[in-house]
């Protein structure tokens, strides 16, 4: 019989994940704190930044995890830093890729290579606010909700079957800082639930569109609420 202080109850087969980044990583740490709940059905194999100076790199390196600098700007085009990353990732047996917050455009035959393999986490309600500077267009066109969104990535930027969303609300004194901060809450929710659902075989892609196996909400949200 198996000694379970010796044996920790880890899910059978933990789904391997590499996470890139190229800033300060706190979608990554929300992922690293999952990561290390016994129960999930995923592990961090490597994390990659393509900048030396990435706040997240600490923060991984703490965490005890394989980390690798792969410099963009050491490599003479987009084709062979991609190469060096993907040999990279070939190595670390990562089986799917998790953008968190990195900025580097990936070219259509490196997101083929990794197709329904690479979820990324936007700051807005996709399709709306592609792009960057999400907080500021969205007090700009006075929608009430914002929001953010995982995605499997494609080739097209913040593009791709949508897999968890979570929606705030627009607040009226908000600024950028304080609606940006509103959504990374929620960035830090979401990206782990994501993660989660696809490392259980919970998600499949359909004719573009991301089926979830599970009970979504069956109430709406007002903003402003109706008793206003
Ligand atoms: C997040 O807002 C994420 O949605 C976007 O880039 C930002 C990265 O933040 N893709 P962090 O590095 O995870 O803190």
């Amino acid at each position: 019989m198996s000694d379970p202080t010796k044996a920790p109850n880890r899910a059978p087969t933990r789904l391997k994940v590499a996470v890139l980044i190229s800033g300060r990583g706190s979608n990554m740490e929300a992922l690293i704190d999952a990561c290390a709940q016994r129960d999930f059905p995923a592990e961090i194999v490597t994390v990659v930044s393509n900048r030396p100076d990435a706040k997240g790199l600490d923060r991984a390196r703490e965490a005890g995890l394989s980390t690798q600098v792969i410099n963009h700007k050491n490599f003479t085009d987009r084709k062979s830093f991609e190469g060096a990353l993907q040999a990279h990732l070939e190595a670390s047996g990562a089986r799917l890729i998790c953008l968190a917050g990195f900025m580097r455009l990936l070219t259509g035959q490196f997101v083929e290579k990794w197709r329904d393999r690479m979820i990324n986490i936007h700051p807005s309600l996709l399709p709306a606010f592609k792009g960057l500077h999400t907080h500021e267009r969205v007090l700009e066109a006075g929608t009430r909700f914002h929001g953010c969104t995982v995605h499997f990535v494609r080739p097209e930027m913040d593009d791709g079957p949508i897999i968890a969303q979570a929606c705030v609300p627009v607040m009226p004194k908000d600024d950028p800082d304080s609606l940006g901060a509103r959504v990374l809450a929620q960035e830090h929710r979401i990206y782990p639930l994501a993660l989660r659902l696809v490392a259980e075989g919970r998600v499949t892609v359909r004719s573009g569109r991301a089926l979830i196996d599970s009970h979504p909400p069956d109430t709406a949200l007002l903003n402003p609420p109706i008793s206003a």
